[in-house]
């Protein structure tokens, strides 16, 4: 029998073991920073968390996109906040120190006379990276990491077909969920197979998990599964949104996968969806999720949800039937589910009288193999066992 002890229980409630992830794993490789459209002019930019590094993103004049740390040169304030758009320059608030869109100090106040023989030469913003892989925005705080295109490449082959770039965002749908559980209980949840048949019996049902086919790839996890043969069987009908018109018959299904540290995707036969996990504290994480669609009109999509309503009316059930109305299990919506599960966990994880029982030989081999990597990560950072 398989245990389930590749990583001490106090990582999922030890605030020391949480600095040390986002020093060593979410300060160190590629953070998810949005959509490829979130930026499209000159001027326009985002400023990213990513781990401890405050990061800017901003496209220059040259419609270039480039990435600084977010803090001044002179005594570290930082610049901007959340996005927006800058004219030509970004100026500091505390002492207007002024820099143009490419990093570059060019004013700096009473210059002559409060700093003599001042070189702004040496004063740019630190440099960090920014590239678009797959229709998002990437940041790393590093000026000449990893490429993105290598960071990724174990696992390229393995997700959806989708034309992320192609389809648009279905602003409706975005989700912000803030949820009481370590980062690692949600995204151990996310790429757990054993669960997907049992609490989602009623929610998840639309495809087949006994024929899923999953594992890892370098540090990132994949994960595909075809569509229940009933919900198949009329696709066309059955479906609640216009199908992706791009994806050959024989790939339809849905893909998973868990993108290393945290950024899940759900690529299915409908729709895109990116699932950003974002550690806040030990036991707090925030998820947000952002879908797209293929481009059709509201006529288009309400058509759709109409012809199959009777079909998933009958389909979609609440794990439990309950008369409170706020249940989570009886929301009949398997995020719902997810994030009950997850909170529950963490609040026993606290408990001196928990122990945890053994893994599900193959239904739970993703949760140890993601714990590997933590682990990886965190090697020369924490005592042995
Ligand atoms: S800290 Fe930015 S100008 Fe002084
Ligand atoms: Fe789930």
């Amino acid at each position: 029998m398989k245990k389930n002890d590749v990583i001490p229980l106090k990582a999922y409630t030890d605030p020391k073991w949480f600095d040390l992830e986002m020093e060593h794993i979410f300060s160190k490789t590629w953070y998810y920073a949005g959509l490829m459209e979130d930026i499209s002019e000159p001027g326009q930019f985002k400023c990213i968390q990513a781990g401890l590094n405050s990061i800017i993103i901003v496209m220059g004049r040259d419609f270039r996109l480039r990435a600084f740390h977010n803090m001044c040169r002179h005594k570290g304030t930082q610049l901007l906040r959340a996005e927006g758009k800058a004219q030509k320059s970004i100026t500091c608030p505390y002492h207007d120190w002024t820099y143009d869109l490419e990093g570059d100090l060019i004013s700096v106040p009473k210059m002559s006379a409060e700093f003599a023989n001042l070189d702004k030469t040496c004063l740019g913003l630190k440099r960090a990276s920014v590239d678009i892989w797959r229709g998002m925005l990437w940041v790393h705080p590093e000026e000449n990491p990893i490429s993105i295109t290598e960071w990724f490449a174990p696992v390229e082959n393995l997700l959806g077909p989708h034309q992320v770039e192609h389809l648009v965002e279905a602003k409706d749908y975005k989700v912000v969920e803030e949820i009481n559980a370590n980062w690692k209980i949600v995204v151990e949840n996310y790429i757990d197979h054993y669960h997907l048949a049992q609490l989602h019996s009623g929610t998840l049902n639309m495809y087949d998990h006994a024929k899923a086919e999953f594992g890892f790839a370098g540090p990132h996890f994949a994960f595909w599964e075809p569509l229940d043969e009933e919900y198949a069987a009329n696709l066309e009908k059955h479906t609640s949104m216009p199908l992706i018109d791009h994806i050959p018959k024989d790939q339809l299904g849905a893909y998973v996968p868990m993108l290393f540290p945290g950024i899940g995707l759900g690529e299915s036969e409908a729709a895109w969806s990116v699932f950003h996990v974002i550690p806040i504290a030990v036991d707090k994480t925030r998820v947000e999720v952002r879908t797209k669609v293929m481009p059709a009109s509201d006529w288009e999509f309400a058509k759709y949800s109409m012809r199959s309503a009777s079909f998933w009316m009958k389909r979609i059930k609440p794990k439990y039937a309950t008369e409170d109305s706020k249940h989570p299990l009886g929301s009949a919506d398997f995020m719902q589910e997810d994030i009950y599960v997850c909170e529950q966990q963490q609040k026993s994880f606290q408990s001196p009288y928990f122990e945890l029982g053994p893994s599900a030989e193959y239904g739970e081999s993703p949760v140890r193999e993601h714990q590997k990597v933590v682990l990886e990560y965190l090697k020369p950072f924490v005592p042995e066992k």
